[in-house]
């Protein structure tokens, strides 16, 4: 376990952002700077995205999303996109307990039909058996691309304007945001990136519009409580405008 270096005391008077987004980036390069497989980082990092849901929650972060598995991931071997599957479905499986028993509730955002249906059986259940939690909303973006995620959106909308139930006047941003898988979640105050690559690699394209992003050179397996309260510091440092002036 972690040594604490933030005291109870430390957090005192620290803003808390409602809702923190997560690239969990350099799970290979953690685990092959150990001589290990690929796989082990994403094996130890599904049990530091256990322990951060805690965390999370624990601090006072309303919304926890994590990037688990992008439209482009595909592109990896079969080898390691199976194994990432496989602890998708046993972690999801652990989080239907979990969940309720740590007032969580769980969303899955992400095209879900390129999912087999195994995985789309425990991603209802989960959803459906934590949907009236009031604690901590915890989502986790599978097969999620931003740019896929406003396409399925604009085809939506664009099939309500064709039966004519809705106007083009009536296309707004509130409308494009709620037709996004993140619909009814705001959106994320701040984006931390670990792994030490400085990029948005296509997650929450819109969401992001006004977040504000922290990098950090710690591979995703090594991230825990210390450097999550890192990133919350320098984000109470930051001045949020949002295109205004102060
Ligand atoms: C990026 O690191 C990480 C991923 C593509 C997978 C993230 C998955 C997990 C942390 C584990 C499972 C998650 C859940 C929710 C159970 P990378 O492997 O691309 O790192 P690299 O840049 O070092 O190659």
């Amino acid at each position: 376990m972690e040594k604490d270096i933030f005291k109870e005391e430390d957090l005192k008077g620290l803003k808390i952002p409602e809702h923190v987004a997560v690239i969990m980036d350099g799970n290979g390069r953690w685990a092959e700077a150990k001589g290990e497989p690929r796989t082990y980082g994403h094996t130890v990092g599904s049990e530091v995205v256990e322990h951060m849901v805690e965390v999370a929650s624990d601090l006072g972060i309303k919304y926890f999303t994590v990037y688990a598995f992008s439209t482009e991931n595909w592109k990896r071997s079969e080898g390691e996109v199976s194994v990432l599957f496989s602890l998708f479905s046993v972690y999801l499986k652990k989080l239907i307990e979990k969940g309720r028993k740590n007032n969580v509730r769980c969303k899955i955002i992400g095209d879900k039909t390129a999912l087999d249906d195994e995985l789309n059986k425990v991603i209802d259940e989960l959803e459906e058996s934590t949907k009236d939690n009031t604690g901590l909303t915890f989502i986790i973006a599978i097969n999620y691309g931003g740019r896929d995620e406003i396409t399925r959106a604009l085809r939506t909308i664009a099939g309500e304007v064709a039966k004519g139930n809705t106007d083009l006047s009536d296309i707004t941003e509130d409308l494009v945001s709620e037709h996004l898988d993140t619909g009814g979640i705001p959106d994320p105050d701040l984006l931390i990136r670990t792994g030490g690559e400085q990029r948005i690699s296509n997650f929450l394209l819109w969401q992001c519009a006004y977040s504000e992003f922290y990098y950090c050179d710690t591979c995703w397996p090594d991230f825990d409580r210390n450097e999550l309260i890192k990133a919350v510091v320098k984000y109470n440092k930051r001045d949020r405008r949002f295109g205004g002036v102060k």
